[in-house]
C-alpha cells in the first residue's frame, strides 16, 4: 500500500489565518480553508458565522486585516477583485450581474468581447459576433447547459439557468477556481439540481469549486470535503464521506465537538 501525501501542486488554493474586522465586529477571527484541485470544498456555518466575508477575501472584494493566501503554491495578495480574476479565481455572486436586455452569448462574454480578428475592424474595436456565439455554444453545450437560443435575451430565463449561464462563463474564461455563494437560495429542487450537476460538471473538468449553502442534503451530494465556520473561526474539515447531514449540523451548532474551540465553548467549559 502507498500512501498519498498531498503536494504542494494539489492544493489550488490556500487561506491562513484570515482575519477581518468591521469596527467592533470580527467577522473572520481566523479562518483557513485548504481548497484541493478539482474538489468541491462545501463551507457551511450558521448566519453571520463569516462565510460570505471569507468568499469575499477570496475574491479580493474585501482586504483581510492579515493573513496569507497562496494560490497553486505561490503567495498572492488581492487588493481588488481584478487581482483574483488574474489568479484564475471567478466569483459568482447570487444577484448575477447578469443583464437582462442581454443575449445569453452578450453575457457570458460581457466587457471581455473577442475582438474581430480583421485588424481594422479590432482597430475599431467591433466585436466578433460569430466567433463569441459559437464558442459560447460549444461552453453551453459542454456544460449541457439547457438554454434554447444564445441570441434571445436572459431576461425570459429560469433562475436555474441564469445560474448555469453565470457558472459556464467562469468556464468559457479558463478559471481554475470557481467561488459559489448559496447558488440555490433562490431556487426550486429541480432548479437546484441542475445547478449542482452543473457543478460535479466543473469538477469533471479540473475545476475546483468553493460552495456555501445551508442545505446539507445539497452539500453531501456534491461536495467532496466540507469546512465548518463558527463565530469568524474555521472549526473543522471533514471529508464528506465521514459525515452525516446531522453531523454537519451538529458542528455548525456546537453540539458536537469542533476541532478548534471557539470563545463560545470555552466560555461553556468554565462556567
Ligand atoms: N460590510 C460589513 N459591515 C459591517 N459588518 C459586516 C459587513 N459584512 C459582514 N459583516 C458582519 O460580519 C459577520 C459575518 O458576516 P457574513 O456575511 O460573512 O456571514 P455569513 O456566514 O455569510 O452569514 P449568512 O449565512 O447569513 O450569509 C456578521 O456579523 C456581519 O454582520
Ligand atoms: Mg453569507
Amino acid at each position: 500500500m502507498t500512501l498519498e501525501t498531498p503536494t504542494l501542486t494539489d492544493i489550488a488554493l490556500d487561506a491562513r489565518h484570515i482575519t477581518r474586522r468591521y469596527g467592533a465586529v470580527v467577522a473572520l477571527a481566523d479562518a483557513s480553508l485548504t481548497l484541493r484541485r478539482g474538489e468541491v470544498m462545501g463551507l457551511v456555518g450558521d448566519n453571520g458565522a463569516g462565510k460570505s466575508t471569507l468568499l469575499k477575501v477570496l475574491s479580493g472584494a474585501v482586504v483581510p486585516d492579515s493573513g496569507e493566501i497562496s494560490v497553486d503554491g505561490e503567495p498572492v495578495s488581492f487588493r481588488r477583485p481584478a487581482d483574483a480574476l488574474q489568479a484564475g479565481i471567478e466569483t459568482v455572486y447570487q444577484d448575477l450581474a447578469l443583464v437582462d436586455t442581454m443575449s445569453a452569448v452578450q453575457n457570458v462574454f460581457l466587457g471581455r468581447e473577442n475582438l474581430s480578428t480583421n485588424p481594422f475592424l479590432r482597430a475599431l474595436n467591433v466585436v466578433n459576433d460569430r466567433a463569441m456565439r459559437s464558442r459560447a455554444r460549444e461552453v453551453l453545450a459542454e456544460l449541457q447547459v439547457g438554454i434554447q437560443s444564445v441570441k434571445e435575451p436572459v431576461k425570459g430565463m429560469s433562475g436555474g439557468q441564469r445560474q448555469c449561464l453565470a457558472i459556464a462563463r467562469a468556464l468559457l474564461w479558463g478559471r481554475r477556481i470557481v467561488i459559489l455563494d448559496e447558488p440555490t437560495a433562490a431556487l426550486g429542487v429541480r432548479e437546484s439540481k441542475q445547478v449542482l450537476d452543473l457543478i460535479g460538471r466543473l469538477r469533471d473538468h479540473g475545476v475546483s469549486v468553493i460552495l456555501v449553502s445551508h442545505n446539507m442534503q445539497q452539500l453531501v451530494t456534491v461536495a467532496d470535503r466540507i469546512t465548518v465556520m463558527r463565530l469568524g473561526r474555521s472549526v473543522a474539515t471533514r471529508d464528506v464521506a465521514d459525515v452525516t447531514p446531522e453531523g454537519i449540523v451538529g458542528l455548525i451548532t456546537g453540539a458536537v465537538p469542533a476541532d478548534v474551540p471557539t470563545p463560545e465553548d470555552t466560555a461553556a467549559v468554565v462556567e
